[in-house]
């Protein structure tokens, strides 16, 4: 089975995990988006994205959109709560860049967010403790903070064997 793993990744979370995938999954080839392979030499390709403003990331989405007749493992990294009515919504807005692809199974998990962005909304709640976006947003810091961690690891690396024993 030729089994591709394409991610993208800023700040090297979608990374860890496509790698944990690669050693994982034997024969398995990895690309970085910007090197993503021609798809149809492939029999399974598994996608790592990292979420922006409610979404895959541009370089992810601009794959996706490119992809037909592909047989997909998607995973994707976020800050926010993956059990939760938002990411829900996300996986809606990240399944729809994919057409005419048979689409296995798709995982989510947190991804530590930047310090940065805590420091930013920080200082939005000094100004304002009542802007709920601010407190949303700290709190996805907070509870993000570690992640993705061995477990979350574990369960996509489990769930895309799963998929290739499955195919085989
Ligand atoms: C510019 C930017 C936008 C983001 N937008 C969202 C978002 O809309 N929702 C969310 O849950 N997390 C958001 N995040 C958090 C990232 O999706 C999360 O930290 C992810 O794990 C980063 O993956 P990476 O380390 O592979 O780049 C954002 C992060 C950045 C830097």
């Amino acid at each position: 089975m030729n089994t591709a793993i394409v991610y993208s990744s800023i700040t090297g979370n979608t990374k860890r995990i496509a790698e944990s995938l690669k050693l994982s999954l034997s024969g398995s080839v990895i690309f970085h988006v910007d090197d993503a392979p021609v798809p149809e030499n492939f029999d399974l390709i598994i996608l790592g994205y990292w979420v922006d403003r409610g979404t895959s990331d541009k370089k992810m989405t601009e794959y996706m959109k490119r992809l037909n007749q592909c047989t997909i493992f998607l995973f994707g990294t976020m800050g926010a709560d993956p059990e939760g009515e938002y990411a829900k919504g996300v996986k809606t807005a990240v399944e729809r860049n994919l057409s005419g692809c048979r689409l296995m199974s798709h995982i989510q998990c947190r991804g530590e967010m930047q310090r940065s962005t805590l420091d930013r909304f920080v200082k939005v709640l000094e100004k304002n403790p009542e802007d709920e976006l601010a407190v949303r947003k700290v709190n996805s810091y907070h509870a993000s903070y570690g992640h993705p961690d061995d477990e979350d690891i574990k369960t996509i690396v489990d769930s895309a064997k799963k998929i290739v024993y499955e195919l085989n």
